[in-house]
């Protein structure tokens, strides 16, 4: 563990200072969830963001749209937290924490951690295109392998219910979105944590933390759109990196 690091983290501790931790789709990598770019198995190397994860993708075909994020769905129910999500749960156990994810799944909080902030969304929470209202029918409707799938229907004003996650050129939920940049506004230590960096305004928010004064730590096997801002990067792992620091 690089001894720079490991000072950093102390001597927030020493002070009493706060860490945030801004986590991507790398920190799920390590349960078997694709990440988004990067490998030839990452889900844009595969689909087509503009077909699945826009309205106008659903407004143009629903059961496409709803079959893949029935598809990502049962990925994130056939998968465990790993180390990584494990050692942040107990990170906050012992230090004050804030944790900011732009991860749609819940690795974090089968993990025990509580997420101040889901930036994008969350795949399993549903709810009416139409009305908004939410759904929190059981999820019974998906074979494995199916492309099309059906979206139930919403019980007061009868169109389709979706997955409650951000689609590119929709706004990022206001409490979260608050939450996450008063997290990042408040620390002495910022970890950014499996993330390429690229999508905004959540890449933006390792340079609110440093425009405050807080020391930035990204932890990531390759480098990012993020890296040359960094006070310190582990090229690591986080089911690697993340249980070390902890210790
Ligand atoms: N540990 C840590 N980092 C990892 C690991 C790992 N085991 N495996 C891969 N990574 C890193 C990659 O090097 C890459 O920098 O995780 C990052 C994943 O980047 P993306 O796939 O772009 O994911 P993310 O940054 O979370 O994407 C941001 O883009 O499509 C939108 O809404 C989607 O929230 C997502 C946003």
């Amino acid at each position: 563990m690089p001894v720079a690091i490991a000072d950093a983290l102390q001597l927030t501790i020493d002070e009493g200072g706060r860490v945030c931790v801004l986590t991507g789709a790398g920190i799920s990598a390590e349960s078997g969830i694709p990440t988004f770019r990067g490998t030839h198995d990452s889900l844009w190397s595969r689909f087509d963001p503009m077909r699945l994860a826009t309205a106008e993708a659903w407004r143009e075909d629903p059961a496409l749209v709803w079959g893949w994020y029935r598809w990502r769905m049962q990925l994130v129910r056939d998968a465990q937290p790993n180390a990584g999500h494990r050692a942040l749960a107990d990170l906050a156990e012992r230090i004050p924490l804030s944790l900011v994810t732009q991860n749609v799944d819940d690795l974090h909080e089968r993990a025990g951690s509580v997420v101040d902030a889901h930036v994008h969304g969350s795949l399993f929470a549903l709810r009416c295109f139409a009305c908004g209202c939410a759904h929190e029918g059981v999820l019974d409707d998906y074979v494995d392998g199916a492309r099309r799938v059906e979206p139930m229907r919403c019980v007061s004003c009868g169109d389709r219910i979706r997955p409650g996650v951000v689609w590119f050129g929709e706004a990022l939920p206001d409490d979260a979105w608050d939450a996450a940049t008063d997290a990042a506004t408040h620390c002495t230590l910022m970890l950014v944590v499996g993330t390429s960096g690229l999508v905004y305004p959540a890449a933006g928010l390792p340079a609110v933390a440093r425009r405050q004064g807080a020391i930035v730590i990204e932890i990531n096997p390759e480098p990012t759109a993020l890296s040359a801002d960094a006070d310190h990067v582990w090229r690591a792992t986080a089911a690697v990196a993340l249980p070390l620091l902890a210790r």
